[in-house]
């Protein structure tokens, strides 16, 4: 964990090299959900052990991980005191010979402490004062709250399936325990074995996906038979599915990586997109479309679930840095829309200046004439509660011809 408090690495792959030490599927997910509950609510954590240490700030990192991954056992999964302070000394005492005489002291810490000392209610104690603010402004208090609460839990395992009934089959045939997801196509799922053991998955039956983004793919409503121009199109998630709907896709991204993980995912999936390698501050070389995505680089706020640490590494200037380029992004998107054709902008953030200001920026841009005036049919943001993802998800219609 020290790698992604102090080294800076995401938690994923820091995790993932981790867990390949362990064999035991029980093992590896109690510590999943160890390291993401406990950056999760290392700040309610950190509130609830600060009254207990005179200057927690001195304490060595390996100590001060024990403490919080301790307090977070005690306090939220609620393993009984002595088997999870215990845990957490004999950590600190096989540690660097000059710390082990703070085994005493984590000792005394932890056996005091209480559930009534977590901050409640525990969404806003959850994130830094800056973003709950942002969070309030996008979402009104009580919404903010539920959000920045919501993503305190973990994530269930989300699939989608551009035909849910034989994937549903293929799932249970294999012992997977399925639920129909929120989302229509979505699947909830608690699978036996990891997902890419499944025979559903590397049949291209089921994508990992959470139900928000797949309802950014809806919000492209009727696709059939239409050109679509996904922008940003990263991994090719969301051109994957519109291409299962029947949809002509040219995804655009950037990353030559992510461009070549797209193409081997379109062939596991059995779909086909074309792809361009762009950089879509300048329009790209293609005829407007009737249909346009685009799901711009954003903050994540709305992902902290699956990506704690980013609460801890944003900072207002980054958002700023990011809502500029989306709105750099999104003129290129309008661009890109043919007449009487819809726009829509999804952003995985939780932030007025990256969602609802950008969209408002645009139409209030001049139109060079009538047939490129731009309308707003919906604006909304889907709330990260129930093991979703948080979105802003904006459709944009251009007036059409005569
Ligand atoms: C939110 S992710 C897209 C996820 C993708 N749509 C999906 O569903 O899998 C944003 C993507 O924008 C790409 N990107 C960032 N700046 C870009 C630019 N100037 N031009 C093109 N792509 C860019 C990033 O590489 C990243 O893959």
């Amino acid at each position: 964990m020290s790698d992604v408090t102090l080294g800076g690495r995401y938690l994923a792959p820091a995790l993932d090299a981790a867990l390949r030490e362990l064999e035991a599927r029980e093992s590896r997910a109690f510590v999943t959900d160890l390291c993401y509950g406990t950056l999760r609510h290392e700040r309610l954590l950190n509130s609830a052990l600060a009254p207990r240490l005179s200057a927690p700030e001195k304490l060595p990192e390996r100590v001060r991980l024990a403490l919080l991954a301790g307090a977070y056992e005690l306090l939220v999964r609620g393993t009984p005191a002595h088997a999870a302070v215990h845990a957490w000394v004999e950590v600190v005492k096989r540690g660097p010979s000059r710390q082990r005489g703070l085994a005493k002291l984590v000792n005394a810490v932890l056996r005091r402490l209480r559930p009534e000392d977590l901050p409640s209610p525990p969404g806003e104690g959850s994130l830094p004062p800056w973003l709950f603010e942002r969070f309030v402004a996008a979402l009104g208090p009580a919404a903010a709250e539920r959000a920045a609460a919501g993503m305190l839990r973990p994530e269930p395992l989300w699939l989608s399936a551009s035909d849910p009934e034989p994937a549903t089959e293929r799932l249970r045939a294999e012992a997977v325990e399925v639920h129909p997801g929120p989302v229509s196509g979505s699947l909830r799922v608690r699978s036996p074995k990891p997902l890419r053991d499944l025979e559903a998955y590397r049949t291209g039956l089921v994508q990992p996906q959470n139900p928000s983004s797949l309802a950014v793919v809806h919000a492209c409503g009727e696709v059939a038979g239409l050109r679509v121009l996904d922008l940003c199109g990263g991994n090719g998630v969301k051109a994957a599915a519109l291409a299962a709907a029947g949809a002509h896709v040219t995804s655009v991204e950037r990353d030559a990586g992510k461009l070549r993980a797209a193409a081997r995912n379109a062939e596991r999936l059995g779909v086909e997109f074309e792809r361009l390698q762009w950089d879509l501050t300048t329009a790209p070389p293609l005829d407007p479309a009737p249909v346009v995505l685009l799901d711009a680089p954003c903050s994540g706020t709305g992902t902290l679930r699956t990506h704690p640490e980013i609460a801890r590494r944003l900072t207002p200037a980054a958002v700023a840095r990011l809502a500029e380029l989306q709105a750099q992004l999104l003129r290129t998107a309008a661009a890109c829309l043919a007449p009487g054709g819809r726009l829509v902008y999804a952003v995985c953030a939780l932030t007025r200046e990256e969602g609802p200001d950008n969209v408002a920026a645009l139409l209030a841009r001049e139109p060079l004439a009538r047939e490129h005036t731009l309308v707003a049919r919906r604006e909304r943001f889907l709330l990260p509660e129930d093991g979703l993802d948080g979105f802003y998800v904006a459709t944009i219609e251009r007036a059409s011809v005569g």
